[in-house]
């Protein structure tokens, strides 16, 4: 029986912080590991485009999420891991999404308002058809599952809204993906815990952060009755469970030392993240070997994505 199929990606932005990992990175390790399901992994650089960049760390930035990819524990020879723009079909399928989406629809969708509202002067056509590029990424392959964090849950929603269109206009094409079974999670700002940790705008705890520095970002988190939430919650997914329980125990009381807390939090997190640091360095130090990888990642995509962009077109009625 064909096994049931998982996609993901993360922007081409930089290096990926604790929300990523947690939110998604960690769980595209553990489904892999799994073996239950085949595993589509990507860098999405044509979504990076979305706001101004250089090219040079724009190459730099792409190449070190395949890096942490890797590093995290994605096996190329596991899952097909590869990079947006190398399949010209997510640009081909995106542009015939477009051509079936309201603006309107594109108009409400948070992450657009939000950012649209820091980039007031220039908002590009990109930013608010950024959705419609993910809707294509995903339904290029007809996964089962996606896996995201929780911020972008209204893009995955919208994908199945344009799922459902495509299909009553053109005939049964795209399965609905689904969200995968775990709930979706959120990890807050250690600076601002009233908004989600994100690669701009704040200080993330970065995974290949070095331990000095991830113990300095941790004695400056705030411990706010949401800070502490963030921290304890945080802690939960790297330390043992009576660890945990001890700090929520002595939280309810009013005993809690957040000093303490802040420091089993740097070295859990610091510990957990040692063997990462090191093999992260290595693969950027060997560019052909990820090139290798790449190109055959990019090669495996295509034999999914060129099958679906041929029956897409013939139903619309391109020749
Ligand atoms: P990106 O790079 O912004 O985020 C990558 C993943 O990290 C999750 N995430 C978080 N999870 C929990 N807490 C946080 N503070 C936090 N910050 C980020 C995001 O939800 C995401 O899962 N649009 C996607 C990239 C993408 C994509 C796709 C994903 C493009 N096409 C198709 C799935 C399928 C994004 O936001 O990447």
């Amino acid at each position: 029986m064909k096994k049931e199929t998982i996609l993901s990606g993360v922007q081409a932005t930089g290096r990926m912080h604790i929300g990523n990992y947690l939110g998604a990175l960690k769980q595209f390790v553990d489904i892999q590991n799994e073996g239950k399901l085949e595993c589509y992994f990507f860098v999405a650089d044509l979504h990076a485009l979305t706001v101004p960049r250089d090219p040079e760390k724009l190459r730099q930035d792409t190449l070190e999420v395949v890096a942490e990819y890797i590093a995290a524990g994605l096996d190329p020879k596991k899952s097909v891991i590869f990079i947006q723009n190398h399949v010209l079909e997510h640009a081909e399928l995106a542009w015939i999404f477009n051509c079936i989406t309201p603006v309107g629809e594109l108009e409400k969708m948070t992450q657009y308002k939000d950012k649209g509202r820091s980039q007031k002067d220039s908002v590009n056509a990109g930013l608010l058809t950024y959705p419609t590029l993910m809707a294509a990424d995903i339904l290029l392959y007809k996964p089962n599952f996606v896996p995201v964090g929780e911020d972008q849950v209204q893009h995955l929603e919208l994908a199945r809204i344009i799922a459902r269109k495509f299909n009553r206009q053109f005939g049964e094409t795209f399965p609905e993906p689904k969200p995968y079974e775990r709930k979706p999670l959120r990890i807050m700002s250690l600076k601002n815990p009233d908004k989600k940790m994100s690669k701009t705008g704040d200080d993330p705890l970065y995974l290949d952060d070095t331990p000095e520095i991830i113990e300095a970002k941790l004695k400056k988190a705030v411990t706010t009755e949401t800070g502490a939430k963030n921290l304890i919650e945080t802690l939960s997914y790297f330390a043992d469970k009576s660890v945990v329980d001890k700090f929520t125990a002595e939280q309810k009381s009013g005993e809690i030392r957040y000093s303490e807390l802040k420091s089993v939090l740097a070295t859990t997190i610091s510990d957990h993240f040692a063997d990462f640091r090191k093999r992260k360095k290595e693969l950027l130090n060997d560019k052909s070997e990820l090139s290798k990888i790449l190109n055959d990642g990019a090669a495996r995509a295509r034999e999914i994505a060129v099958p679906t962009i041929t029956e897409v077109k013939q139903k619309i009625g391109l020749l």
